[in-house]
């Protein structure tokens, strides 16, 4: 069935649940791979975020880093993979972490970008949810406060990244402010600071997090529900100053991991505060980057390329993406083209052409870093919490 408004996009005809056939075995491929990348990162802490052939472990990325946002991808799927399998050895590689996440969280909070909600929620909050042993509870609840240290008051912003007795960023392009930059990512970051307060009934935290989400709804979404990278913000006013972009192809393009953060963080964020303008605009948004997918169904990078650009995919959008519309289902917001489209986008993302079954490469989906084809740890996490949650395993973490 072919829209004719749009001729290029095919309309999703496939309504049924991607069948366990499917699902198992890519389930099984990332406990299988992370088998090996848990155990390396456990002996030295360091893994590269994304890689062109799949192999983490070749240019590594130090934990302590302060741009490090990525560990916790391979502690993620190891504690998916010991809920899955009861296999005591996944809990004991992650376990070998816990020192340098306590100490990441507590002398070194400084030197942590606001991922510190991507970093805690996959490991100590994990580990929490999982064993209930004080010690996580601890770690993520300083973690949660490093976070909410990075909040400025005035423009209702928690700051994404660079020290924050700093004003200008040690890494990435030489001389770039940060001190008055918020990223569309960072409403990953949230539910970390909506465990806390859950935790402790420290209103502080879940105030911030609503303010944050409040921010983003306000100046992040267009009103054509495409997504903004970065804004800018005056620090006297606390009023907007400018649209930024680090990550999409410009900043006015329409960058597609961007739109699934928000999707799915604009989901979890409901989940915790029950507010419908967040799932509203969760929806929405799935709505608009569903629109935006042609027969290839696995998303462009970014939807407003010049069109002499390569249309590189982005399989790691898709899998986020899949991991927002089950968190839509699951609070009953998904109606029947989110379901279907949920569907497909995973088993697109499932078949030969994006799933990596060579078990000598550490990476599992060949997706996307920025406009380069390459393998990336966010996106073999999602996507084996996309199986996980498909095939009735368990809540995510977040
Ligand atoms: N959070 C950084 C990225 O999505 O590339």
């Amino acid at each position: 069935m072919t829209d004719m408004a749009n001729p290029g996009r095919k309309d999703f005809v496939n309504t049924e649940a991607v069948a366990p056939t499917t699902l198992k075995p890519a389930f099984e491929l990332c406990v299988r791979k992370v088998h090996g990348n848990i155990q390396r990162l456990a002996d030295e802490p360091k893994a590269a975020p994304w890689a062109l052939d799949g192999n983490y472990f070749v240019h590594p990325e130090g934990f302590f880093e302060i741009g490090n946002w990525t560990s916790s991808f391979f502690t993620g799927m190891a504690l998916l993979a010991w809920r899955a399998t009861g296999d005591e050895y996944y809990l004991q590689q992650t376990l070998r972490l816990a020192p340098a996440y306590r100490e990441k969280a507590g002398a070194r909070f400084l030197d942590m970008h606001h991922d510190a909600g991507f970093l805690y929620s996959l490991y100590s909050i994990a580990l929490y949810k999982l064993t209930g042993d004080q010690e996580h509870r601890e770690t993520g609840l300083r973690a949660a406060e490093a976070l909410a240290q990075r909040f400025n008051e005035k423009g209702n912003f928690i700051r994404a990244w660079g020290r924050i007795d700093e004003s200008i960023s040690p890494i990435g392009p030489v001389g770039l402010r940060t001190d008055n930059m918020a990223i569309i990512d960072g409403l990953m970051n949230l539910p970390l600071l909506y465990w806390a307060a859950n935790e402790t009934g420290r209103q502080k935290y879940f105030d911030i997090a609503v303010r944050h989400a409040d921010m983003v709804l306000k100046h992040f979404i267009r009103p054509d529900y495409s997504v903004a990278h970065a804004i800018r913000f005056d620090l006297d006013t606390g009023l907007p100053s400018a649209v930024d972009n680090y990550c999409g192809f410009s900043k006015d393009s329409y960058w597609a991991r961007g739109a699934s953060w928000a999707i799915y963080g604009f989901a979890l964020s409901y989940g915790y505060t029950r507010d419908r303008k967040y799932r509203d605009a969760s929806v929405r948004l799935a709505k608009e980057f569903l629109a935006q997918l042609d027969e290839e169904v696995v998303p462009v990078w970014d939807f407003r390329l010049p069109p002499e650009m390569p249309k590189v995919r982005d399989a790691s959008a898709a899998a986020v993406t899949v991991c927002g519309l089950q968190a839509l289902a699951k609070h009953q917001a998904a109606d029947k083209e989110l379901v279907v489209a949920k569907n497909r986008l995973l088993e697109r993302i499932c078949r030969a052409d994006y799933l990596d079954t060579n078990l000598n490469c550490p990476g599992v989906l060949k997706s996307a870093y920025g406009d380069k084809p390459a393998y990336s740890s966010w996106g073999d996490y999602f996507l084996m919490e996309a199986l996980a949650g498909e095939l009735g395993m368990g809540e995510p973490f977040w």
